[in-house]
């Protein structure tokens, strides 16, 4: 039985279309649901979107359309913005799928007869963007600390979910799981917020009814969080298909921003927990990406589209540049000239130089016929090292160092054809020794950058000659010095990676 792994996205509002902000974190949860493919891993990966709420309704009131049409439109440029971008999500949730709708009723039902949940009056400052209260403490001049927008007082009869009753479980759970955050100034955050005492939480609202309703108490609907976090259980299969429910759950991954956490790694953990269910087994929060120092947002001047850069990039260089250039868990700043000034070094220089030199000197010194490597190469060890280190960094998950591991190989391969210069060499076994190291090493190259860059790497195979595509290959074993088995035609084609002026 091959292993499996569960991986997701945060399901995205629809007040808008999406922005890169979005489209980091989905190119992150994409990347690492191929490398465990290429692992010959089972994957089940999903993204989707959250449709119900008060901010759901207000967005379509000010549009002056209904909240269902504006969900509608507004998943689709989600979708479209993912196909865009090469993401290989096996499910597109939306939380007002019929089947989500059945299975959040399940779920409040189980923690319901659970004795965890509990009619309240409850008057609190509320802010609608991220639908929740605050206390005084946590939101200082009764403004909320996320948005700066003041808050609102809002009074409702509402059923709480008994949080406070979780404390000490979710500190047992996080002291046996070590892995349950990711990074660990996350877990830090996490643990600070738990020891710090928890308060119980309003779940549902009767103010207004574009969400899920109760199923004991048909008056309310649940609070958008209770309706949202739930989807990762909704797509496994609980309370429709056991057995898939049992394959796929706990989740391996929830790739998050830092700014829901709390949500994932308290909130969630616990009504799991309420429902008989496991845990996450890790909430990996990754940081900002940040615009001229600023969060981006739908009112801020600088909200990028993924759109515009995969047209100005090309949808490989955008990836790479969204893994490559943030490190997972620090916020990370996107400018223009970073964009320019990595994809020239990464994809023009270095990837693309190797490329179009091996191509071009197997051309002219053999017959356009790449031959085989040498076993005991100097690249081998280096192709070794490469693979053992991205492994690694792809299993914490860092993205940008598994990358970086990667790049010494194509640096050390350009820097032993600079040793070596086949180009102004006879043609011979010396010349053709060289030629199959090189065109090992971008094989090798191709595999290890192919959840980065799937469209790319597989060009590059297919110039090399070989079949079929690096993401149908299995690793460790494909990428073992040697694979390259010589003898094929290879293509010399236009660069991969045109050099962009600054
Ligand atoms: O919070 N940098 O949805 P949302 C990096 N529906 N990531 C960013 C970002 C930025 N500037 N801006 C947004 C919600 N993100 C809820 C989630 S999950 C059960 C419900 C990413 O549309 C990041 O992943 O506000 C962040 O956590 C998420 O978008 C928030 O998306
Ligand atoms: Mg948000």
């Amino acid at each position: 039985m091959p292993q499996r792994y569960y991986v997701t996205t945060p399901i995205y509002y629809v007040t808008d279309a999406p922005h890169i902000g979005h489209a980091y974190s989905t190119v992150t949860a994409d990347a690492l649901a191929r490398w465990h493919r290429l692992l010959g891993e089972d994957v089940f990966f999903l993204t989707g979107t959250d449709e119900h709420g008060l901010k759901i309704m207000r967005a379509a009131e000010a549009k002056g359309v209904t909240p269902q049409a504006l969900a509608d439109d507004n998943a689709e440029r989600y979708r479209s913005a993912w196909q865009l971008l090469e993401i290989s999500n096996d499910d597109f949730i939306r939380t007002t799928d019929e089947r989500h709708h059945t299975a959040v009723r399940t779920f409040l039902q189980a923690v319901y007869d659970h004795g965890d949940i509990e009619l309240r009056t409850y008057e609190g400052l509320y802010c609608v963007a991220c639908e929740a209260y605050y206390t005084e403490d946590e939101a200082p001049g009764g403004e909320c600390p996320i948005h700066h927008r003041p808050l609102e007082l809002l009074q409702e009869e509402n059923y709480f979910f008994l949080l406070s009753r979780y404390e000490q479980r979710l500190l047992d759970w996080y002291e046996a799981h070590p892995e349950g955050v990711y990074p660990d100034s996350r877990r830090n955050e996490v643990l600070g917020f738990i020891k710090g005492g928890l308060q119980d939480i309003s779940i549902s609202r009767s103010s207004f009814d574009w969400g899920v309703t109760l199923p004991w108490d048909p008056k309310h609907v649940a609070w958008v969080w209770f309706d949202a976090l739930p989807n990762y259980i909704t797509a496994a299969g609980y309370g429709s298909d056991d057995e898939r429910f049992r394959q796929w759950w706990p989740a391996d991954t929830h790739l998050v921003g830092k700014d829901i956490i709390r949500f994932h790694a308290v909130y969630w953990p616990a009504m799991l927990m309420a429902a008989g269910l496991e845990p996450p087994r890790t909430v990996a929060a990754h940081g900002w990406l940040l615009v001229g120092g600023e969060k981006m947002s739908k009112t801020a001047l600088n909200h990028i589209a993924p759109g515009d850069l995969v047209e100005e990039f090309g949808v490989d260089a955008v990836r790479h540049h969204f893994l490559r250039d943030v490190s997972f868990g620090p916020d990370g700043d996107f400018s223009y000239e970073g964009m320019v000034a990595r994809y020239n070094s990464d994809l023009a220089n270095n990837l693309g130089n190797l490329l179009s030199r091996v191509a071009t000197v197997v051309d002219k010194k053999c017959g356009g016929i790449g031959p085989a490597p040498q076993d005991g190469s100097p690249l081998q060890a280096v192709a070794a090292d490469s693979l053992a280190a991205a492994t690694a960094s792809w299993a914490r998950p860092a993205p940008s160092e598994a990358l970086e591991s990667t790049w010494r190989l194509i640096r050390e391969a350009n820097a032993y054809l600079e040793a070596n210069e086949p180009w102004k060499a006879e043609p011979g076994p010396d010349v053709d020794a060289v030629m199959g190291d090189a065109l090992e090493a971008l094989r090798i190259v191709a595999l290890l950058a192919s959840p980065a860059m799937p469209s790319a790497c597989a060009e590059i195979w297919r110039r090399l000659g070989l079949s079929g595509r690096p993401d149908d290959e299995v690793l460790p074993a494909a990428a073992a010095w040697g694979g390259y088995p010589g003898g094929l035609p290879v293509e010399k084609g236009s660069p991969l990676f045109p050099r962009k002026k600054v």
